[in-house]
């Protein structure tokens, strides 16, 4: 275990001004994107896409680093190098999704628990020599009628302990982002619960397996209220709801906290990020790692043809200028700027 170069790349990946882009959706759920605007998903198809988003000029300003799938970290850029090696030369820090997906927790329906701890170690140690330097475990927690149930919380906080300490060992620095789905007609006191009882959960795991949180970076969801909600909360309560759960539970040792997107419009994602970051005296910087909220208008510009490359290279970039003024708490005051 590196200590020196986990603190540089904790460091790195929460540095002011900048988000990371989550680019890791496996080929399933690439398959449903891909087809919201009539693409193949072909293997080469994948690749021009992920071409277009990490060869944006001048996106890596506000990119500190990029989530890949497996498939993705050993595919070739246009200039012919693995898109790991194309990234870093470019100053942002590949990652890698080393999960496997989700299963069935047995005797607790429509439930979910995160597969891929058999042998992760020696996956970890390639894809440090493929160059990658953190990684990412999803973890899904569903708010029902009954649900989540003690299991699911348990159990999906221990694999992501269990996780986090296999990638410290090799020296990448784990990204644990245990999901409260944002489906449903819950209210957002009960999303706030939940969200409490996971993260609770998931830093005494942490504990337990000996995790250093100075070594680790969060990745959450925010505190909202459920899509079918009657009441939809504002922007300033979901923030308010979010830092307070997060300070209630996130040891300040840690070296940052990185939101998910989870279905939110691309504004309100941004807006939430906005309030949060504008926030005086948290313990950690706060930013972004969106794979909807940062993609959704270039994927909807580019519609799998080359000629729309410069387009859509252009509507992800201003989403992640958007979020990379959020991350400071500058998104308002820009837009009343342009707006005057
Ligand atoms: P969304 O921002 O689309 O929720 O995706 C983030 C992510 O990495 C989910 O695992």
């Amino acid at each position: 275990m590196d200590k020196a170069l986990l603190s540089k790349t904790a460091a790195a990946m929460v540095a002011r001004g900048k988000g990371i882009l989550a680019a890791d959706e496996s080929s399933g759920t690439c398959e449903k994107r891909f087809q919201s605007v009539n693409v193949e998903c072909t293997e080469e198809n994948r690749r021009a896409y992920r071409q277009l988003l990490f060869g944006t000029p001048g996106a890596e300003q506000f990119l500190s680093g990029v989530i890949l799938f497996d498939e993705t970290a050993r595919q070739k850029a246009n200039d012919g190098s693995l898109f790991p090696d194309y990234l870093a030369k470019k100053g942002v820090l590949p990652g890698i999704k080393v999960d496997k997906g989700v299963v069935d927790i047995p005797l607790h329906k429509g439930e979910k628990v995160t597969e891929g701890l058999d042998g992760l170690a020696k996956r970890l140690e390639e894809y440090f020599r493929m160059g990658c330097r953190f990684a990412k475990w999803r973890a899904v927690i569903t708010i029902g009628r009954d649900i989540p149930s003690h299991a699911c919380i348990y159990a999906n906080a221990h694999v992501l302990a269990r996780y986090a300490a296999a990638c410290q060992a090799a020296s990448i620095v784990p990204m644990i982002e245990p999901e409260v789905l944002l489906d449903g007609e819950h209210t957002i006191e009960r999303c706030e619960e939940v969200t409490e009882a996971t993260l609770r959960a998931t830093y005494a795991a942490i504990a337990a397996y000996d995790v250093f949180p100075e070594y680790l970076i969060l990745k959450t969801s925010m505190v909202v209220s459920g899509k079918d909600s009657a009441r939809q909360a504002g922007v300033d309560e979901v923030a308010e709801r979010t830092v307070r759960v997060l300070k209630r539970t996130v040891p300040a040792a840690q070296p940052g906290i990185v939101f998910l997107s989870g279905g939110q419009s691309d504004e309100s994602a941004t807006a939430h990020l906005n309030a949060m970051a504008a926030m005086k005296g948290l313990p950690w910087p706060l930013t972004f790692s969106y794979s909807r909220a940062l993609q959704n208008p270039a994927l909807k510009a580019w519609k799998g043809q080359a000629g729309n490359v410069a387009a859509a290279q252009k509507a992800f970039h201003h989403r992640a200028q958007m979020n990379a003024l959020a991350c400071q708490g500058k998104w308002r005051a820009e837009l009343e700027r342009q707006a005057a």
